[in-house]
């Protein structure tokens, strides 16, 4: 459709009382980002960044620092005296001067974040085609209660007389169903002209956005509801039981998408998957794993339960056993890891290799190839292809101070207990005793020993057991 007509403010400024929460409503999170980045985000899919000015008053700075990077305009409202204040000032930010005000100004709210693009386009078009001064946004949910409600000419006529809030309703309007999403289009002149007719004689003492509807039909302009498809995408999220049901149908959503790309995914209503994430066909996700950021998973892969990834890149057929960590790691085709291993950031893990129990890894490479198979720590450091690094081998990476490379060659053996002190390197092929301690660079091809010989006495228990017997005098 046309939009040039067009600008959208998005209204964000509250607290939040309801959350109990030092943290600003619309910075609580559901599919792992910021309810209004959600709606930031529907908004930019209609149009340019610069066409989009954001309400911010409550913590107004957090809130900017969070979503500034989208490139949306701010309008400060200091006092947050209600939506139809957050409105005067969206009328001050254009009278401002910097930008033209727009034929039609659409109005999103911040704590409804799961209206579509889609939606937004429909409810553009429905006012353009219907010539309405106001079109409000609504839906019929299961239970009402809290929301403001419609009241409307006639059932079958699109015609709104007025909103009411819950706080305001009369026993006949209490049976009402159909309530206010919070999202309306205006004509901005329409809208404007009414603003400063606004009062705060109400239940809460603000300036309520939803009296400009009677106003508007007291001056005979047209003012009509359109019902959304979908109930869910204009719920609000007002307590944090809301959230969490919105967290859950957003969830819920990006599983199915998954299966639908045949990903298996197990008891999905326990996965935690954000839709930022993709997955290949015929991996299979067990019950209890998180996805999360800008992982990416290949095909054939096996997720088994408990393990958390975030901003990693898994390739194909890899399998991740139950309860490992990742957290921005690369894991190369037919790798194996854990159970219960931990790759943290810039862990470079290369084909066919294994990271296995109660391994920990940091800003390393490792070949194809390799086994790391039992209780390590390697941190800054190159292994090579082909490695074999013996349980419970260590990376003394750290002097206090700084942070020291280990190089380990194609091919090396490093038995078990090793300390590797860095900066070291171990030449390719070498071998490295178990329980070593090793502190100075090992050639191609050497063995290096680094621990006190054994002494055997040979005896001496028996010798130790027969003064004891004596000592004691039993
Ligand atoms: C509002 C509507 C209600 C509707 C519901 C839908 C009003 C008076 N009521 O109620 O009819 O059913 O949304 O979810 O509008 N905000 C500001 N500045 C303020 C106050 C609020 O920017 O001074 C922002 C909030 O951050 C929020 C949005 O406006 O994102 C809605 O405010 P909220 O207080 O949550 O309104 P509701 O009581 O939910
Ligand atoms: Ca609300």
């Amino acid at each position: 459709m046309d939009t040039t007509s067009f600008a959208i403010a998005i209204m964000a400024a509250g607290k939040g009382t309801r959350l109990r929460s030092k943290r600003p409503k619309v910075l609580h999170e559901i599919g792992g980002r910021p309810l209004l980045l959600h709606v930031i985000a529907a908004a930019k899919a209609f149009l340019p960044a610069e066409r989009i000015v954001c309400v911010i008053g409550h913590e107004a700075e957090r809130v900017k620092a969070a979503v500034e990077s989208t490139g949306v305009q701010f309008a400060l409202q200091t006092e947050q005296r209600g939506t139809g204040h957050a409105m005067q000032q969206v009328r001050s930010f254009y009278e401002a001067g910097g930008q033209a005000a727009p034929e039609n100004l659409l109005v999103l709210s911040g704590d409804v974040p799961l209206i579509r693009p889609e939606t937004i386009e429909a409810i553009c078009a429905a006012h353009l085609h219907e010539r309405a001064a106001m079109t409000v946004l609504t839906a019929v949910p299961d239970d009402p209660t809290g929301y403001g409600r419609i009241l409307r000419r006639s059932p079958e006529l699109p015609e709104v007389m007025a909103i009411v809030e819950q706080k305001s309703l009369d026993a006949e309007q209490m049976e009402v169903r159909e309530i206010n999403s919070g999202i309306y289009c205006f004509r901005t002149e329409a809208l404007f002209r009414k603003l400063d007719g606004l009062g705060t004689d109400n239940a809460h003492g603000e300036f309520y956005l939803t009296d400009v509807a009677a106003m508007l039909v007291a001056d005979g302009e047209r003012v009509v509801a359109v019902q959304a498809e979908n109930v869910d995408e204009v719920l609000g999220a007002n307590t944090i039981a809301e959230m969490m049901h919105l967290d859950a149908a957003m969830r819920m959503s990006t599983v199915r998408k998954l299966m639908a790309r045949g990903v298996t995914i197990f008891r999905p209503e326990t996965c935690v998957i954000d839709p930022t994430v993709e997955v290949g066909p015929d991996t299979v996700l067990e019950p209890f794993v998180q996805l999360l950021g800008s992982t990416t998973i290949g095909s054939n892969c096996r997720i088994r339960s408990y393990s958390v990834i975030e901003s990693s890149s898994i390739a194909d057929e890899v399998t991740v056993r139950n309860g490992c960590v990742l957290d921005g790691a690369v894991v190369a085709a037919g790798a194996v890891l854990g159970p219960y291993a931990h790759l943290r950031p810039d862990s470079v893990i290369g084909e066919r290799s294994r990271v296995g129990n109660f391994c920990e890894t940091k800003n390393v490479r490792v070949g194809p190839d390799s086994k790391v198979n039992h209780l390590t720590y390697l941190g800054d450091a190159m292994v090579g292809a082909g490695v074999n690094i013996g349980a419970g081998t260590i990376t003394c990476n750290y002097d206090g101070v700084r942070k020291h490379q280990t190089s380990i060659g194609d091919g090396c053996f490093i038995g078990s207990n090793s300390i590797l002190v860095a900066p070291l390197s171990i030449g390719e092929g070498a071998y490295v005793a178990a329980a070593s301690c090793i502190t100075e660079d090992v050639p191609d091809g050497a063995l290096a020993v680094g621990r006190s010989r054994q002494v055997t006495k040979a005896g001496w228990a028996a010798a130790k057991r027969a003064k004891e017997n004596t000592g004691t005098g039993s």
